[in-house]
């Protein structure tokens, strides 16, 4: 009878010795002495390496040639103590399997280090690298939490539609979804495409933003929230952006500005705690991976803090509110913006702010997480509620070191005659918007929320540099291979 296979962090983490397992997993390295064989075997589970003995007394020469980086193999044996250090046990091998082989002259992955760019474009691979599957573990425990977190306070978990009939959140460029054969489409008599012919009987694009629909959720279940992909066809070939990213957006009735601000705050900080207490060994890791990468850097280009160090920096420090108008003052007596080192200088209240004006704030101005709110209404979207001096919203964004924009978020307009206004001053068509409308007509309430963008979240938890690390298979200008 086979045993039935351990995972070897389970195995790694049992000090019990001098009993029968049975591992499978992929080979990350063999070294072979004059009477033995040491391979080191993973599965994903840690990322540490079960190290399997393999006698030559027991395999051959021409079987162990099979035995290469990359192979995948079922390894049956004893589990004792080891005498190398860097491990407490290892298996001695009885029978070793070959589930797959990797030959050495193609298998891309070796035994050495590989850039990062490299990496991408190989992606069907680079999850065996001791980087990627810390960072897609680290994901995991992240969404996780997010559940963990929303599902304690009540929240109930809504999905929203992925096709949208509706374009009017005007959060990005969107893609069309349509069935139509794009060679020959059907026309109307003025020679226009006929959507009302395709399978929707109307335009439909991908969703760039659940939350219009939260809102309606939230004006009926009280609190909600939504965590799914969102689409945004922006040709934006930045480290931050994707085409394709997943967004947490929860929405709460009866919560104004302040408590959205509270909800967040304490969101980022129970996500990256619960991160720091279950993924020590990959933080650790991918701690030294950074520490590793600063050093060849210059000086004064290196970041003061180690990648564990901030984060419980961030989890620890109250994150520092800012109205948009503090703001603009500071930036605008700021060192770059008087040097004229700013590629766009600030010299009047309204301007949008750039990444280059958050980053300057949160790095180094107040040196922690900032939240900006109340800011002008022409520079931000159609539903923020209107303040009394009738120029600003309140709206919110959280700023993070080293990401710039990690959260964006609002009280919403739930009066409906203002809200009416807005729409005709944004151009957005009422028959379009009717189902938002009435929420405001039928039961209106104050409510706010907030998105969060989740591969920010995992750059910023990872210290990845590129967003396109942290999701398994990026979507991005010119880029949707696998
Ligand atoms: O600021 P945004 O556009 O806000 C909304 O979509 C609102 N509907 C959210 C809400 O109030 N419910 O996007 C929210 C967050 C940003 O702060 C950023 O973290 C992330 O989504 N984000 C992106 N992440 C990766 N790639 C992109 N192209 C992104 N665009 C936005
Ligand atoms: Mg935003």
């Amino acid at each position: 009878m086979s045993i039935s296979r351990t995972k070897i962090a389970v195995l790694l983490a049992t000090s019990e010795v001098d009993r029968e397992a049975t591992v499978k997993g992929w080979v990350r390295t063999k070294r072979e002495s004059k009477n033995v064989a040491f391979i080191a075997l993973n599965d994903g589970s840690t990322i540490k390496n079960i190290q399997i003995v393999a006698d030559t007394s027991t395999f051959s020469e021409s079987f162990l040639r099979r035995v290469n980086t990359g192979a995948c193999l079922s390894v049956t044996g004893k589990i004792v103590a080891s005498q190398g250090k860097g491990q407490s046990v290892e298996l001695i091998a009885e029978t070793i399997d070959v589930l797959g082989e990797a030959n050495p002259d193609e298998y891309p992955l070796q035994p050495k280090k590989h850039s990062l760019e490299f990496l991408r474009e190989i992606a069907h691979l680079r999850m065996r690298t001791n980087t990627f599957s810390a960072v897609f573990r680290i994901r995991h425990t992240l969404s996780f939490a997010v559940h963990q977190f929303f599902n304690e306070k009540g929240f109930v978990y809504l999905n929203t539609p992925i096709i949208t009939g509706s374009d009017a959140e005007g959060a990005g460029e969107m893609f069309k979804v349509t069935s139509f054969d794009l060679k020959n489409p059907p026309r109307t008599e003025e020679g226009e495409i006929d959507y009302t012919r395709d399978f929707f009987g109307k335009e439909t694009n991908l969703t760039v933003s659940g939350q219009l629909e939260a809102e309606l959720g939230a004006m009926a279940l009280s609190e909600v929230y939504t965590f799914g992909p969102t689409f945004r066809a922006e040709n934006s070939n930045t480290s931050r952006h994707l085409a394709e990213f997943w967004m947490i957006e929860p929405e709460v009735a009866f919560a104004e500005i302040n408590d959205n601000m509270n909800l967040a705050e304490e969101f980022l900080k129970y996500v990256i705690n619960y991160t720091l207490d279950h993924c020590q060994e990959d933080l650790e890791f991918l701690n030294n991976r950074q520490e590793q990468e600063e050093k060849t850097r210059p000086q004064n280009e290196r970041s003061a803090m180690g990648l564990i160090e901030k984060l419980e920096f961030v989890a620890k420090n109250t994150f520092e509110r800012v109205t948009y108008t503090e703001a603009i003052d500071i930036l605008k007596n700021s060192k770059p913006n008087k040097k004229k080192k700013f590629n766009y200088l600030i010299d009047e209240w309204g301007a949008d702010l750039q990444s280059e004006h958050e980053r300057f704030l949160v790095e180094k101005h107040f040196k922690k997480p900032v939240i900006l709110f109340d800011y002008p209404a022409k520079i931000k979207a159609f539903y923020m509620r209107l303040n009394e001096d009738g120029k600003t919203v309140r709206a919110m964004d959280i700023l993070f070191p080293g990401i710039g924009e990690i959260v964006g978020g609002s009280q919403r307009e739930e009066r409906y005659d203002v809200l009416k206004e807005k729409m005709k001053a944004f151009d957005i068509p009422e028959e379009e918007m009717w189902w938002y409308l009435e929420t405001r007509k039928f039961g209106t309430a104050p409510h706010s929320g907030f998105g969060l963008g989740f591969e920010r979240l995992v750059q910023f938890v990872t210290g990845m540099t590129n967003i396109r690390d942290v999701i398994p298979f990026p979507r991005a200008p010119k880029n949707a291979e696998f």
